[in-house]
């Protein structure tokens, strides 16, 4: 078995991610995690543009697009909170999940309010908060059931 592991970071975007701009970093994104057996996460927050990304895969393909996503003009302050091995990958369907989310939504999710009801942004997260936003995530919080509206799903 190759070994696994993932990265968990928040960045703060430098310029407006709007629908478009948003698909195409998808889109590209998905075919080249796809190649090298890359899956994960993204969330990206309309009410003060930061995001939160989950990635996992084998250290190497890691370290590669980490390299690349480090350098990305699109965003800044990209704060790594989490890189270890896993067990297993908690996103394996997933090429690069997405949702959409708004501060309101945020201080919604179970253990996570009192942090975004403050005002705190993805970059201020310690890594016990950003694994349970993981965890969320995987357990479909951002379905419409839930949240009522922009969540869209891989
Ligand atoms: C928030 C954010 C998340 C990104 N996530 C990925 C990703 O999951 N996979 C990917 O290939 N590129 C991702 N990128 C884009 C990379 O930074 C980089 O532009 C891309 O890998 C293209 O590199 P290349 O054309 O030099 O190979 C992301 C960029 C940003 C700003």
């Amino acid at each position: 078995m190759p070994s696994l592991e993932h990265i968990i970071y928040a960045s703060v975007a430098t310029q407006h991610f709007g629908s478009s701009e948003l698909a195409e970093l998808l889109q590209k994104s998905r075919t080249s995690n796809e190649r090298v057996a890359l899956t994960g996460m993204l969330l990206h927050c309309d009410s003060d543009g930061s995001f939160f990304q989950v990635l996992e895969g084998e250290p190497a393909a890691l370290d590669q697009l980490f390299q690349k996503i480090l350098m990305d003009k699109r965003h800044s302050h990209v704060t790594l909170i989490i890189r270890e091995p896993i067990a297993k990958r908690s996103f394996a369907e997933w090429s690069m999940g997405f949702s959409g989310v708004s501060q309101a939504q945020l201080r919604k999710i179970p253990g996570l309010n009192d942090f975004f009801r403050k005002g705190s942004s993805f970059t201020e997260l310690d890594a016990g908060r950003a694994k349970n936003l993981l965890i969320a995530f995987s357990e479909g919080y951002w379905r419409p059931e839930h949240l009522g509206a922009t969540g869209t799903w891989a």
